[in-house]
């Protein structure tokens, strides 16, 4: 069983009612039930966390270890604006890959840096909640990988 934790950034609680035209009418709870059920297909585990604030961000990174074998963010304004995020995910190495609902490369420019692309193993975005299915994915595949080598 791998467990994975999987940490939503600022103002995605509020999906489902933010900025419709652009995030769709999924609600986070929708998007974490079908992460949790996808995961039990897989024969995972995952911790799942929201926060707005950016030192809690980081918290949850550092104490994703001992129990997690990777990590799932969508670090949502931080991407953007956050050394210490990308510091603590190169502190605690675990294999990370960056999530975005949207495209952020078909929207403002101020949205095109990561700041957290150099520590991750991959970034996935612009397919909405599937983007998140398709991170959990992606672990599964990078943790098969590190199993046989
Ligand atoms: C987002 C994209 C970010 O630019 C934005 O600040 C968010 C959500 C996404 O999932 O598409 O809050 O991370």
């Amino acid at each position: 069983m791998k467990h994975i934790t999987v940490i939503h950034g600022p103002n995605l609680n509020m999906l489902g009612s933010r900025e419709a035209e652009i995030y769709g009418s999924i609600r986070l709870e929708d998007i974490n039930q079908r992460l949790t059920s996808l995961a039990g297909e897989l024969e995972m585990e995952l911790r799942i966390i929201q926060t707005n604030h950016e030192g809690e961000m980081v918290e949850s990174i550092q104490e994703a270890k001992p129990w997690a074998d990777a990590i799932i963010i969508n670090p949502a304004a931080f991407t953007h604006t956050s050394v210490a995020i990308l510091d603590a995910l190169k502190s605690v190495g675990l294999p990370a890959v960056e999530v975005h609902l949207t495209n952020v490369y078909a929207r403002e420019t101020f949205r095109h840096r990561s700041y957290i692309a150099g520590a991750v193993a991959g970034r996935i975005m612009g397919f909405g909640a599937e983007s998140y299915l398709l991170a959990l994915r992606a672990i599964q595949s990078i943790l098969e990988k590190s199993a046989l080598s």
